[in-house]
């Protein structure tokens, strides 16, 4: 569309909702910040659109408050989307392109289930959809990616991009907490929702993986084409042995090209072990961190606030400064995914390092059965170290090198069958950052 602002003529905003991110952002556009000065035009909010009319909402002016989401989209330069969730937000953003409007949103589930969709539409419609709240929160990850490093080769980007899972997980690395009592905490402290389901499970952080994923490597991959594994299977066990090995637990959220075949971007999110000297292991509590390879600038890391209504709507007000520049200028942000040759690697052939915990029964020969398991699933195993044993059994740490995370699991499987010398559960973790 790019439509040039007459002089002097307010640019029009239209919010959607105005709970945890949006109250904060509708309080700074109403009474705090003044962008009108970075953008050579006034903002004006045109209305807020909210479930309940009646609901208390301290420094909002009621006047702005509407149930009518679909007039007040109609009639603005820029929507504000901060509903969540995939419908009425999806409707809403194609209706308010589809009418000239740029888009700004924090909105990860909906992108990395429709971000093909939406992405078309804004091409179609010639306006923006700018989405820097939608990863980490008031981490700027997007734009790097999207705009500063686009002259730049990325060969890899991993970080841990959920708040909640990591508070768990360092509760129990600190306090020796089982999952349960530390994720109980966390919804003391409101670290958690009451239905955790999204964080815990990693369907969170695969959404916010796909993202990275889409934008690091030009392409669009979606949120259920990530490999995907949430926490909940952790135990304080596990923890300790990662310890004692030198590692911590983080859930990680990877992508990165396949050696073999580069169009495949390999992309999965899964408890892993890093190395405690990797700056992603310092990552502690709500904290978010993203690390970036790429062939020249080399390695980046990016670490901050992951979520929060106050640091999610710094990065909100961001990208509402730049579409608004933009729509000042007349311009907008040409495509930077494309669906073109690159795709989603299956999730069998994701190269990685991995841990593998199992308790073997304590006499001869065992080590070179367990040995020629790895070795008939073309698994090179790296370190072997024994952990705490009785008289009838011991527990061997097992660390490999670089292998397809397929063939690993494959080795586990046949593992499994030989009753005679493994006994109980084995545990099976990525190892990254070595
Ligand atoms: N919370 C965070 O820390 C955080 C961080 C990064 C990204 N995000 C993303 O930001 C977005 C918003 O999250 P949030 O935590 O602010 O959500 P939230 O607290 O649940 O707020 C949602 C808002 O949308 C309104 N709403 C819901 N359905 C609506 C409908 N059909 N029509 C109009 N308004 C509707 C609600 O109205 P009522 O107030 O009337 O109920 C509420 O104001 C999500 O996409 C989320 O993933 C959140």
């Amino acid at each position: 569309m790019d439509d040039v602002i007459a002089v002097n003529a307010p640019i029009r905003v239209a919010q959607l909702g105005c709970g945890t991110v949006g109250s904060h952002v509708a309080r700074l556009l109403l009474s705090g910040t003044d962008l009108s000065a970075h953008i050579g035009h006034p903002l004006q909010v045109t209305g807020i659109a909210v479930r309940h009319l009646d609901k208390a909402r301290p420094g909002i002016d009621p006047a702005l408050l509407t149930t009518d989401s679909e007039s007040l989209v109609d009639d603005a330069d820029v929507v504000v989307e901060v509903i969540g969730g995939i419908e009425p937000a999806r409707t809403l953003i194609l209706r308010a392109m589809a009418h000239g409007a740029s888009i700004v949103t924090a909105n990860k589930a909906l992108l990395a289930a429709h971000g093909p969709e939406l992405y078309a539409s804004a091409e179609a419609n010639g306006v923006d959809l700018y989405f820097e709240a939608a990863v980490a929160g008031a981490i700027p990850i997007i734009r790097p990616l999207r705009e500063s490093l686009v002259g730049d080769e990325i060969l890899c980007v991993k970080g841990i991009v959920n708040g909640t899972t990591n508070f768990i997980l360092d509760e129990m690395t600190n306090s020796g907490m089982s999952f349960a009592d530390a994720l109980g905490l966390a919804q003391e402290l409101g670290f958690a929702e009451p239905d955790p389901t999204a964080d815990v499970e990693g369907f969170d952080a695969a959404a916010k993986a796909s993202l990275l994923a889409s934008l690091g490597f030009r392409t669009q991959i979606l949120g259920d084409e990530v490999s995907r594994d949430g926490i909940t299977s952790v135990t304080t066990d596990d923890i300790e042995a990662a310890n004692r090995l030198g590692y911590v637990i983080k859930l990680l959220a990877c992508a990165k090209p396949l050696d073999a075949d580069p169009t495949q971007i390999s992309v999965w999110v899964r408890p892993t072990m890093v190395p405690l000297s990797h700056p992603l292991a310092n990552v502690h509590g709500g904290n978010n961190a993203i690390f970036v390879e790429s062939r020249n600038a080399g390695r980046l890391m990016f670490m901050g606030p992951g979520a929060g209504g106050a640091p999610t709507a710094s990065a909100v007000l961001g990208d509402l400064v730049t579409v608004a520049r933009n729509r000042v200028a007349g311009v907008h942000l040409p495509p930077t995914m494309d669906s073109g040759s690159r795709r989603a690697a299956s999730h069998g052939d994701a190269m990685t390092s991995a841990y593998i915990a199992l308790t073997v029964a304590d006499s001869p020969g065992v080590l070179a059965r367990i040995a020629s398991v790895f070795a008939a699933h073309q698994v090179s195993i790296s370190t072997v170290h024994q952990g705490p044993s009785d008289a009838r059994s011991a527990v061997l740490d097992i660390t490999t090198h670089c292998s397809r995370w397929g063939d690993v699991q494959d080795s586990v499987a046949e593992l499994k069958t030989l009753t005679d010398v493994v006994h109980g559960d084995i545990r099976v973790y990525a190892v990254e950052g070595n």
